[in-house]
């Protein structure tokens, strides 16, 4: 897709949620649609505010992350209106201008404080789906986020659109730029804050952009699955590196995992190749009709049998996942829907009235239940881990017997492996987004 594109393929994404607002309304039976964009959030006690994160209802409308304060407003039938806050005020950057591919589809009023908000939004609050936080509150607008209406968009939000993919092709190409970044940054013995330095600098992003906080591990911290502290000086050896970062792009994000070993011809690059593989087959998995939770069946399947011809356990793979000592080394989900949010919503959605797509028994961590569609968008992301507290429960277990646990020593200094891909499911083959923007790095 060329910039040319551009407005063609947004002007179809916005004609798709207008049609999905208006279908969402009516079964709400509400006239608008209207949608805050938040504002900042303050720690308490004080007056420095948070990272502003924009309403995601908000940033599914148009490209715009940083107008804290503006609106969108939306009657079926009519072209959607934004009312826009570009405040005077000489103590901070104020937002530019509205200008860019997306402009033309608005009716755009400039206010200049935000209660001025007030007097552009429709006459009746009472007849109004108010998508937002509590503390977007104006007057009578108080969020009220109707379930009927929050549960259809949100079914329908897995779905992307062509210019939502495009943006998310987007998002992954500023994410792989900062991995190489990052691993480079390893191999010349950086520290965990160093490398994140270095993937902040080259994505060009950091708390106000990147999608969630960076996870940067060396050696054990591999093993904690949210590992965000961060240690500001290098340790004497780096044996190992994990490092989960994404990145944004006009509020769309990418979500990807690589691991790394200091020794390219050790175990534990092994250990690394085997469940990239796995991973490759399981992202072959994302296919219309397929039941996303069978993939993360078929992914403990995958680490049982890496943890099989690695020695590590000596069981029968399908009773390592039977009896839950997968789970010791495998203890989180396959993944989950990928977007404007990093885990998007609807993944438990059964329709697009409500209901609950249940996780497997014994999967509490599962984020995604229902079966895929061409547009879908997930995340594909094993991971076989040497964390303490999991291993301990093994060892303290009924299967303790089974385990070799020299090499449970062996490798639990260099904590863990994940490998995670953004996959796009299509009617054909899927579309990997990840190993794409790697490729074209190249
Ligand atoms: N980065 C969080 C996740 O992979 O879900
Ligand atoms: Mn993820
Ligand atoms: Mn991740």
């Amino acid at each position: 897709m060329t910039a040319q594109d551009l407005p063609m393929v947004y002007r179809q994404h916005l004609q798709e949620i207008q049609r999905r607002a208006t279908a969402a309304l009516e079964r709400g039976g509400f006239d608008h649609l209207v949608v805050p964009a938040g504002s900042a959030h303050y720690q308490v006690f004080d007056d420095r505010d948070y990272p502003y994160a924009v309403n995601p209802q908000f940033k599914a409308w148009l490209p715009l992350t940083r107008i804290p304060g503006s609106w969108v407003v939306f009657t079926p039938g009519e072209r959607p209106r934004l009312i826009y806050l570009q405040p005077f005020d000489y103590w901070h950057a104020v937002p530019e201008a509205p200008r860019g591919y997306w402009v033309d589809e608005f009716e755009i009023t400039i206010i200049r404080t935000a209660d001025d908000a007030l007097q552009h939004l429709p006459a009746s609050p009472a007849r109004c789906a108010i998508l937002g936080e509590p503390q977007s509150a104006l007057g009578d607008y108080v969020p009220n986020n109707p379930e009927p209406v929050l549960a259809y968009v949100d079914y329908h939000r897995a779905r992307k659109t062509p210019y939502e993919i495009e943006m998310m092709r987007l998002a992954s190409a500023h994410g792989v730029r900062a991995h190489r970044a990052a691993e480079r940054a390893f191999r010349a013995g950086a520290s965990e804050f160093g490398i994140h330095l270095a993937y902040c600098q080259a994505a060009r992003q950091d708390a106000n952009d990147l999608p969630y906080g960076n996870i940067v591990g060396l050696n054990e911290h591999g093993a904690v699955l949210h590992y965000t502290e961060r240690d500001r000086l290098p340790p004497r050896e780096s044996r190992s590196f994990l490092i989960d970062a994404g990145a944004s792009h006009a509020g769309y994000a990418c979500d990807i995992t690589r691991s790394y070993a200091a020794d390219t011809s050790g175990a534990f690059q092994q250990l690394i190749d085997a469940v990239d593989v796995a991973e490759q087959r399981l992202c072959d998995q994302v296919r219309p009709g397929v039941d996303y939770r069978q993939i993360h069946l078929d992914a403990h399947l995958e680490i049982a049998r890496i943890l099989r011809e690695t020695g590590i356990v000596d069981m029968a793979p399908e009773s390592m996942v039977e009896t839950g000592v997968s789970a010791k080394f495998f203890p989180h989900g396959i993944g989950h829907y990928i977007g404007l949010q990093v885990h998007d919503v609807g993944g438990f959605a059964q329709s697009d009235s409500g209901g609950t797509i249940d996780k497997p028994d014994g999967h509490p961590f599962l984020r995604l239940t229902r079966t895929l569609e061409p547009g879908a968008v997930v995340t594909i992301e094993p991971g076989l881990y040497f964390a303490d507290l999991l291993m301990q429960e093994l060892r303290d277990g009924a299967h303790a017997g089974s385990v070799d646990w020299d090499k449970v020593e062996a490798f639990r200094p260099f904590g863990g492996v994940r490998i995670e891909d953004d996959v796009v499911c299509t009617e054909d083959a899927p579309i990997n987004l990840t190993r794409e923007a790697f490729a074209a790095l190249e």
